[in-house]
């Protein structure tokens, strides 16, 4: 691990990188006790490891900032932004917001300065994208329910079916509605550099998008578009390979089409992301298929090192080694971090043992795993220090309240007279407060 120093604000640069909750019987630090053997986790060792990269420089002053905060940076905003417009002007493609990757709604009038629109993966959602964002809303989910269909309808501008059979079964009210969405059909290009199958739309058994084999020629009357999303936080070159995968499989269909959507997981905000190349492959894409439109869908570099989560340790206990419990939960508030899982970056913090003072993190819930990880820190942790989490403003923040918008379940009750009682049914406004 690597420090670079962007300012007065040393950052550890390696996101995500492997946890470091280490394998049975190995000590977490110098000193510390062996890990039972239930927190070795061998798919944390799939996890992606990018390169050490310097983290954009941090104007925000946490001093200033309550405890616990989401608290987004608008310059870093705008730097990003100002990027994804430039690969924009010099190609032509279009590139819009994935909502289920950057949904701090507040932040939406300055990203409308830059990118057209947004792409939404629920009704929540594309309500988020139309009343917050404005400009062109697309909407791809994974199924779409009858209930929630006619709204989604009446709001969308762009429409992609996971299915031939979603496709078959909307078909005629999306072809006759008025606002004349266009529809497109999402496919599995079965090709993914993706490791880890969390994060893999083409993994074995993918209900993500129709198969080559499984594509009906016979069904595409009034499909104008195709949509294909199988990149996960990756650079040109895994876009150089889908984009092969993708043309031959797929591409037979493309003069039949108006558009084609590339989806999202491309990390062009990330410093070393090969930029030129990608402008080189839309340009190419372009002009063998100058008919048609081109849509990106990035999310988390749209958000990318954005903002982070400012959270205070509230008590220190020792059992074995120094353990910390902070005001956040990783359990309710980064709860990618249990699912990836990956290490978030803690500003001044390091690998447990490289600094005087290791401390296990956790969270303030009662899930005996409810654990951040173990950090070394240069002065000792005491109630009222400030932990800053570096990067939590893409997924992290998104996933802590409605994760893509789905719909919250009911809460009822099954009375013991027979009847039923709803209590809640959840709202648009809920979801929209939850992340602004
Ligand atoms: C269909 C689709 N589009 C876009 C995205 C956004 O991806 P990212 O935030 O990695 O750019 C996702 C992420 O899961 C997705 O499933």
């Amino acid at each position: 691990m690597e420090r670079r120093g962007t300012s007065a604000h040393p950052i550890l640069v390696t996101k995500p990188a492997f946890p470091q909750l280490p394998g049975p019987g190995k000590a977490t630090a110098p000193g510390t006790e062996p890990l039972p053997s239930e927190w070795f986790r061998p798919e944390a060792l799939l996890a992606t490891l990018f390169p050490a990269m310097a983290y954009p420089e941090i104007r925000t002053e946490f001093s200033r900032v309550p405890s616990p905060c989401y608290v987004m940076e608008e310059a870093r905003l705008r730097a990003n932004l100002e990027l994804l417009r430039s690969v924009m002007d010099q190609t032509g493609v279009k590139i819009i917001c994935a909502l289920k990757g950057f949904s701090f709604w507040r932040a939406f009038p300055l990203v409308r300065e830059y990118l057209p629109g947004a792409t939404a993966s629920s009704l929540n959602e594309a309500l988020l994208a139309h009343h917050e964002m404005g400009g062109e809303v697309h909407v791809y989910a994974p199924v779409y329910g009858e209930d929630e269909f006619g709204q989604i309808l009446d709001l969308a501008g762009h429409l992609s079916f996971n299915s031939f059979s979603q496709w078959e079964r909307f078909r005629d009210r999306t072809l006759a509605h008025p606002g004349k969405p266009s529809p497109g059909i999402r496919v599995n290009p079965e090709y993914s550099q993706v490791e880890t199958d969390l994060y893999n739309p083409c993994a074995p058994f993918s209900r993500l998008g129709v198969i080559a084999s499984q594509f009906r020629d016979d069904l595409l009357d009034g499909i104008e578009g195709l949509h294909v999303h199988a990149l996960c936080e990756q650079g040109s070159d895994a876009f150089e390979g889908l984009l092969g995968a993708f043309e031959e499989r797929f591409g037979r269909y493309l003069a039949r089409m108006k558009w084609v959507n590339f989806g999202g997981g491309h990390h062009i905000t990330r410093e070393d992301y090969d930029i030129p190349r990608l402008v080189r492959l839309l340009k190419e894409f372009k002009a063998r298929h100058p008919h048609l439109e081109v849509i990106l869908e990035p999310g988390e570099a749209v958000g990318w090192r954005t903002g982070e989560l400012v959270a205070t340790v509230l008590d220190v206990v020792k059992n074995g080694m120094d353990i910390a419990l902070l005001d956040v939960s990783v359990s309710a508030h980064m709860p990618d971090c249990l699912e990836m899982p990956y290490r978030p970056d803690i500003q001044g913090a390091g690998e447990p043992g490289t600094k005087p003072h290791t401390y296990r993190l956790g969270g303030g819930t009662c899930l005996a795993g409810d654990v951040l990880g173990d950090y070394s820190f240069d002065a000792p942790l005491e109630a009222g220090s400030r932990i800053i989490l570096m990067d939590m403003i893409h997924y992290t923040m998104v996933k802590t309240s409605f994760f893509n918008g789905v719909r919250h379940p009911d809460i009822a009750t099954w009375k013991e007279d027979g009847s039923l009682q709803v209590h809640r049914r959840f709202t648009y406004e809920q979801f929209r407060e939850k992340l602004g």
